[in-house]
């Protein structure tokens, strides 16, 4: 449900950094699930997508007092992988994303994978917004459960606090080095030139209603015409998998248009185009994992932006990272195979 006059899309923002430094545990936080926990050696090894719905961002951001009001009908995070091995899953997701999460650990400061998504997102003019986390490492910390970060940091000692000066200073002059200037979020005038830094705690959650209100109100302020909605149908492959029950199934994120129930569309194949229909739109509930498998909710129709499950026949050799074309009444289906093949 729109606030606004506008109409416009949820924002797709990424979660990117090296490995460990948080992601999954970040949106665990904002979530109130235990994914990281359930993960293999604890380490991200696909594209996670969860929708976060307009209300749950009013509510968790309520004690900044901030003029949260929300123009978009919810906020998708695109949850990334930081093994160094993953270095396509990155790519893949930062191509998605209207803006992004960079995570750094405080204790570790800038890391290879870290360095390597900062150059992703460059590279496209991404906008992002840095995560300091794991504040509640720092030795002494005392815990403000989901507290807003200066509210947080006022009820700290004089070590915790110079500790946390030193390393965001460290911190600072480690971007500089990259070539960017950084600074803490509510003391950066100079927002687009100077990237804001929230420092967080994804285990006792400070800081996280700060991260979510400057994603939503930059997004808002910066990127109405990025998000205002358009019918023809926008919509990338994620992950192609098997579900018991469902049999393969393709993770898509839609960016723009509608997908329907019954809706024949192209996909790029291994061994050639795949033209099948549409069985079931599926997604989880909102604030859950699309990539855990849990309860889904079916949909007779779904707007963007959305991550959702597709179910349909002869997915088998699907292509991640491919786009899905809807086949429309006065479509030439040959053409079509033609170009999803050009992916
Ligand atoms: P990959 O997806 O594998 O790249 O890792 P990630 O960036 O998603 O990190 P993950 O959420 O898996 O967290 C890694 C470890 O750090 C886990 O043991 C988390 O519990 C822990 N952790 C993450 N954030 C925090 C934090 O803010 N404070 C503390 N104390 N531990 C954290
Ligand atoms: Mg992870
Ligand atoms: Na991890």
């Amino acid at each position: 449900i729109k606030e606004g006059g506008e109409n416009l899309r949820s924002i797709i923002c990424c979660i990117m950094g090296h490995v460990d430094s948080g992601k999954t545990k970040l949106l665990d936080c904002i979530r109130g699930t235990n994914v990281q926990e359930g993960e293999a050696g604890g380490i991200t090894q696909q594209i996670g997508a969860t929708y976060f719905p307009a209300k749950n961002i009013r509510e968790r951001t309520r004690e900044l007092k901030a003029d949260a009001k929300l123009k978009v009908p919810g906020l998708l995070v695109i949850d990334t992988p930081g093994h160094e091995s993953f270095t396509n899953l990155r790519s893949r997701g930062s191509s998605l994303c209207d803006l992004a999460i960079l995570v750094v650990d405080i204790k570790h400061g800038l890391e290879p994978q870290t360095i390597e998504s900062l150059n992703l997102l460059r590279m496209r003019n991404t906008e992002f917004i840095i995560a300091l986390n794991k504040v509640d490492r720092l030795y002494g910390w005392k815990t403000c459960k989901n507290a807003p970060i200066v509210k947080a940091m006022k009820q700290q000692n004089k070590d915790v606090t110079n500790e946390f000066n030193i390393r965001l200073t460290d911190i600072i002059t480690q971007f500089k080095e990259q070539g960017l200037n950084t600074e803490i979020y509510y003391k950066n005038k100079e927002m687009g030139e100077t990237f804001s830094i929230v420092p967080t705690s994804a285990k006792s959650g400070e800081g996280v209603p700060d991260l979510l209100l400057w994603l939503v109100q930059w997004a808002q302020k910066t990127m109405v015409e990025k998000l205002t909605y358009v019918d023809e149908v926008q919509c990338t492959v994620l992950e192609v998998k098997v579900i018991e029950g469902h049999g393969t199934t393709i993770d898509v994120v839609l960016v723009n248009g509608e997908l329907h129930e019954g809706d024949q569309i192209v996909v790029c194949g291994l061994q050639g185009p795949i033209v099948t229909t549409i069985r079931a739109l599926l997604t989880p509930h909102p604030m859950k994992e699309l990539r855990v498998k849990g309860t889904y909710l079916h949909h007779k129709e779904i707007k963007a932006a959305q991550g959702i499950k597709i179910t349909a026949q002869g997915l088998e050799h699907a292509i991640a990272g491919t786009s899905l074309h809807v086949v429309g009444p006065d479509d030439d289906i040959e053409a079509m195979k033609e170009s999803a093949m050009e992916d």
